[in-house]
């Protein structure tokens, strides 16, 4: 047994990570004062959330009529009937709402001239139940919103006495034998301290795991060490199979270009110079979801339309609009077409391309936040002591495809409704669960094992082996060949996670086995989301199978719920939530209104 020694705390909540999700919780959690802690590997600012650009949903009709059913409707076509309706609904109607309280604790919204928070039009949002044109929905400050969201909530967590542990790794979460979640055992980064947190609640907003493939716009950091936790702790992942293309990564790079940037009048071409997204959805053109836009690029492309040398990518064009509007609107992203694609977005179109940007799946929750590990006999059993918020959780309201603007709303709706939810089964007065040394060793062992491994692979290259195989073989469009060859090729590349080889042993700032403990969370992250595509036989939202092409809601509207050991993934499977929160009597949408139908734009 490897023997380190630890500093002991103890914490009402304990939140691991620090983006939009992590810090609105911890914001919730600590203005109830319950004693909170918030470890994050990475300064809380520098959290993948502050590349959010073009801005957050909610219905606040500012720039014209909109209502929260028409948001609702909008988000449960946009998951292709695959999102649970109770999740959507919250959501929806609470968006409004966690705007305000954004705008009231300080975030510097773009304004209208009266003043108001300006709103942009965004894929998939529409007015009258999709019968409407596109709707403003989607609130900005210029094409920086995540920016500005995270360093106000930053400031007022700690206004409101959050602690913040910053650069501690989360290396596993501590578990009582009868299955609740007490805490997590963390490495800090700058001085190879080893630091064990207890907790009544421990709250995983640990974000998503783009970095399982080769090209994302997902920051480095984003290695699904949530995911990676809960499956070591025998907890299952949910829908990994539904990875999100945004339609505009610059090409090369993957940098992104916001979906603003079509919001405030963009537009794609083809080698011909084809406005092609007027053939593929004649109402909402290049204003159609993101499954659809990104599905639409790659046929163009693969039909010899276009462009470039290699003819391998599109145009993004924005030179038509006016030079003040992209200084005041999009100043960010013209600034990375300088850096990235040597574009002057005034003159010349933007290459870009599909490129993974987001992941609905993730750890499965109510829409309180909570864990859920379903069994055949309950499919919502919940576990105690333990939340996940954002892209780590899945709760699920984005389904098999997730409109752009409804990440930032999700991240603060959910942070604020597991901090509502904690106030309220939180015991203030009980003591916190004392040290399980048993699940602490067990972590150490595996750090320890990391930390001496003197295999023949370096962690860089099996990485980069899973990312290749993950961008080839779970793509935009998907085969029944393809996923299979992939799921061999993964579950072999898994394997050889006992062939590790770390060259550096120390404990202060040692990245090489950072990224290990990084690796090792990415794995089942991709497993899961290789072996549930590979099983799902039908096309809905982001999976696009050319063996199945329709979507079958009689077999398929369930989520994939997999557990993932070792190179070995079980899958079953859990019923969608069908109802909404509020009948149409009490006010709420009409079930008629959000049946499954098909989905055209
Ligand atoms: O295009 C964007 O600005 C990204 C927004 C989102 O993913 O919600």
């Amino acid at each position: 047994m490897a023997a380190y020694e630890y500093e002991t705390h103890e914490y009402d909540v304990v939140v691991v990570g620090a983006g939009g999700a992590g810090l609105r919780a911890t914001l919730g959690m600590a203005e109830q004062g319950l004693r909170t802690a918030c470890v994050t590997k990475v300064f809380p600012t520098r959290s993948h959330t502050v590349a959010a650009q073009g801005g957050i949903a909610a219905s606040l009709s500012n720039m014209g009529p909109d209502h929260w059913q028409w948001h609702m409707y909008d988000t449960v076509k946009g998951s292709d009937w695959l999102g649970d309706t109770d999740a959507m609904e919250y959501l929806a109607r609470e968006a409004p709402k966690a705007v305000y309280e954004l705008e009231h604790y300080g975030v510097p919204f773009s304004r209208t001239e009266e003043g108001k928070i300006y709103q942009r039009p965004f894929g998939g949002h529409t007015t009258e139940f999709g019968e409407g044109p596109p709707v403003q929905r989607t609130c900005a400050a210029a094409d920086r919103t995540g920016h500005a969201i995270l360093h106000t909530l930053y400031g007022q967590s700690l206004k409101n006495n959050a602690e913040f542990y910053i650069e501690y790794f989360a290396v596993d979460l501590i578990m009582s034998e009868d299955g609740a979640c007490t805490g997590v055992v963390c490495w800090k980064l700058d001085d190879g301290t080893m630091h064990v947190f207890n907790a009544k609640m421990v709250v995983l907003a640990t974000g998503g795991y783009g970095r399982a493939y080769f090209s994302a716009t997902s920051a480095h950091t984003c290695t699904g060490d949530g995911g990676g936790m809960v499956a070591r702790a025998g907890l299952p992942l949910q829908d990994m199979e539904f990875v999100q293309f945004h339609p505009t990564g610059i090409y090369g790079s993957g940098c992104l270009i916001t979906e603003g940037a079509r919001g405030e009048g963009g537009y794609l071409t083809n080698s011909e110079g084809e406005r092609f997204m007027e053939r593929y959805a004649p109402n909402y053109k290049d204003l159609a979801p993101r499954d659809y836009v990104s599905r639409s690029m790659t046929m163009e492309i693969r039909e010899g339309r276009g462009v470039g040398a290699e003819g391998d990518h599109i145009h993004l064009n924005l030179s038509h609009l006016p030079k003040e509007a992209l200084a005041e609107r999009l100043p960010g992203i013209s600034e990375s077409a300088k850096i990235f694609a040597g574009v002057d977005v005034t003159k010349e179109p933007i290459p870009v391309l599909p490129t993974v940007h987001y992941n609905m799946g993730g750890i499965p929750t109510n829409y309180w936040g909570e864990v859920l590990n379903p069994t055949k006999d309950d499919p919502n059993a919940v576990v105690p002591g333990l939340m996940a918020v954002g892209e780590a959780g899945c709760a699920s309201v984005h389904g098999a495809n997730r409109l752009g603007s409804n990440s930032l709303i999700d991240l603060v709706v959910f942070g604020r409704a597991a901090a509502i939810r904690a106030g309220k089964v939180v015991d203030r007065d009980t003591a916190v669960p004392s040290t399980n040394t048993a699940s602490v060793d067990k972590a150490f062992d595996r750090f320890d094992g990391l930390r001496n491994a003197k295999g023949t692979i370096p962690t860089a290259e099996l990485r980069l082996e899973m990312q290749k195989t993950m961008q080839a073989d779970a793509a935009v469009f998907r085969t029944s060949k393809t996923m299979k060859e992939g799921l061999d090729k993964m579950v072999a590349i898994a394997g050889k996670m006992d062939d590790l080889q770390v060259t550096d042993r120390s404990l202060v700032w040692n990245s090489d086995l950072m990224e290990t403990l990084e690796l090792t969370n990415l794995m089942p992250n991709a497993l899961a989301t290789i072996a549930g595509a590979e099983a799902r036989k039908e096309s809905r939202g982001a999976h696009a199978h050319e063996d199945f092409t329709a979507r079958d809601d009689e077999n398929w509207r369930v989520h994939t719920i997999a557990r993932v050991e070792g190179n070995k993934t079980e899958l079953t499977y859990r019923p969608v939530v069908k109802d909404p929160l509020t009948t149409e009597e009490q006010g709420g949408i009409s079930l008629k209104k959000i049946a499954p139908k098909e989905r055209t734009f």
